[in-house]
């Protein structure tokens, strides 16, 4: 595990999609791992920015992303289909029909998880597997747990997770249920990068980077993988460095 600390979330944010970038002009059909939430926001604003200033193009790209709410309508302002789409999708140049994310509507959910991972895979993988981080160490919607849950799977959301995210619920109660690519669908990305801010996530980051490898703190996991960037700012990594 690589530590990549800066002084700032902006700081982090832009050596985060410089190595994205890289990622894309080296290989310009990259197949990426996108995640939502408030962590990777600013990496975003800068690929759009680099995208708008002409330094790199996502035509050939494909995407996956992490995971999404049980019925949640992809068009609503909460879904994190309408996430990728505001935040990223509709201002560069990807092929919106490449753009992947589970269907939290789908009328059999297992059989969308399976799908889903069939579609990574028929891929080739992931290239690029961008990755917050929960307060509570879980990445994508994989909450602390006893045991690992590997592929794409259904998941019930835990207290902690519920009470992070409902305050971007005003219209509607907050989902408990989500689907999210499992702990073996990220490992199996060839580059993994996790960014996170705040002192809300520094006990998180310390446990993941020293603490015992567990899925009861899911982000520990990633100590296994051979090329992970964790791109922290100085509150986030107060504990590590
Ligand atoms: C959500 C997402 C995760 C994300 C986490 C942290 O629960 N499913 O993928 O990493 O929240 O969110 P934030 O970046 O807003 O702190």
């Amino acid at each position: 595990m690589k530590i990549i600390r800066s002084a700032t979330h902006f700081g982090s944010s832009k050596k985060a999609s410089l190595e994205i970038c890289r990622q894309v002009l080296i290989k310009k059909d990259s197949v990426l791992g996108f995640a939502t939430g408030s962590s990777p926001m600013e990496i975003y604003k800068y690929l759009i920015q680099y995208y708008k200033e002409g330094l790199v193009t996502f035509k050939q790209v494909t995407a996956f992303n992490l995971d999404e709410y049980v019925g949640i309508e992809k068009t609503h302002p909460n879904s994190y289909a309408y996430f990728m789409k505001d935040n990223l999708f509709s201002h560069i140049d990807i092929d919106i029909n490449k753009c992947n994310i589970e269907n939290g509507l789908a009328d059999d959910l297992e059989k969308e998880c399976e799908n889903y991972e069939k579609a990574i895979d028929s891929a080739g993988g992931i290239d690029l597997q961008i990755l917050g981080i929960g307060t509570n160490g879980h990445i994508g919607f994989n909450e602390p747990s006893d045991k690992i849950s590997a592929k794409t799977h259904i998941v019930k959301l835990t207290q902690s997770t519920i009470d992070s995210n409902s305050k971007y619920f005003s219209d509607m109660q907050m989902p408990t249920k989500a689907i999210t690519m499992g702990i073996a669908s990220i490992m199996k990305a060839k580059k993994i990068i996790l960014i996170a801010s705040g002192k809300e996530k520094a006990q998180a980051i310390y446990d993941s980077v020293y603490g015992e490898i567990t899925p009861k703190m899911p982000a520990s996991i990633l100590r296994l993988h051979p090329d992970v960037s964790v791109y922290v700012d100085d509150e986030a990594g107060k504990f590590i460095i």
